[in-house]
């Protein structure tokens, strides 16, 4: 069964989506690499919510928590229920299925339980994808997958596009980036999925790896998007999954009022700015 709806809410600009991903909420007073995942959360989701309230939705793209407990999704949702605007919610290696679908109860998943669904926007089809390995891992350094249901659930989804350009939304990106440590837990069947974004025109979003990154494979263009929290080093040597860096948070806004296209911005949030006209000083 296909789970989607429309965005048909009226008077709001309804082509503007806020991104974040890997949130990693932690157990209260638990922090990694010294920052609080949560407070890190409050600042760059009020931050988004403020500058753009006229977004028709928040995506969060997986990561949702640092360990899938009960007690983690229960401080997530203690804070998305103050958000002004509807939240789109995937899960990613750190997280646990069942325990985000008895957390959140109302977020649509297949029949099978992958949690998964489409959202149509005026020109574009917004597709996210469940690409947790169904493994239950204390460390959640974990690699993705798309299993056959989930990729036959996919296929009717871009199948039923129609005009709209499909943007699938995937924690875990098929294929390496450069950086050893997360390229070694990348999406496994990388080929299933990338040769069906091609040959259908796709744009790809993905998280998991705490970096602002673009580029295109296979003629797919794709963004991935920081963390709230803590980033990945640009480092392209060491093969550690679990190396970050404190750097600003951040999220992603992603432009969807022209058909065929897709326009991504990137914001930091935590940096001390003034914003000013350098022809003042000419
Ligand atoms: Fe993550």
């Amino acid at each position: 069964m296909l789970v989607y709806f429309s965005v048909s809410r009226k008077l709001r600009i309804m082509t503007k989506l806020l991104i974040l991903t890997d949130i990693h909420i932690t157990e209260a007073g638990q922090t990694i690499i010294g920052l609080d995942p949560l407070a890190r959360l409050q600042s760059v989701l009020s931050a988004a919510v403020e500058a753009h309230p006229d977004a028709a939705f928040v995506l969060m793209m997986g990561d949702l928590t640092h360990h899938g407990t009960s007690t983690q999704y229960a401080r997530l949702r203690e804070v998305l229920e103050t958000c002004p605007i509807p939240v789109l919610l995937m899960i990613g290696n750190h997280d646990r299925r069942a325990a985000f679908r008895a957390a959140f109860p109302d977020t649509p998943a297949t029949d099978k339980g992958f949690v998964q669904q489409v959202v149509d926007f005026p020109h574009h089809r917004l597709i996210l994808l469940d690409s947790h390995d169904g493994g239950d891992h204390p460390d959640g350094f974990r690699s993705g997958i798309l299993s056959p249901e989930r990729l036959a659930w996919l296929d009717g989804a871009l199948a039923g596009c129609g005009d709209r350009m499909p943007i699938v939304a995937c924690h875990h990106p098929p294929f390496s980036v450069g950086l050893p440590g997360m390229d070694a837990i990348r999406l496994q069947n990388e080929e299933a999925l990338l040769s069906r974004l091609a040959d259908h025109g796709a744009y790809l979003l993905f998280g998991h790896i705490h970096r602002t990154i673009s580029g295109t494979a296979k003629g797919v263009g794709w963004s991935s998007f920081k963390s709230p929290c803590h980033q990945a080093p640009i480092d392209f040597v060491t093969a550690d999954s679990g190396l970050s860096i404190d750097e600003p948070g951040g999220y992603g806004i992603a432009l969807l009022d022209r058909p065929t296209q897709i326009t991504i911005h990137h914001v930091d949030v935590g940096l001390e700015t003034t914003t000013m006209s350098d022809r003042t000083s000419q």
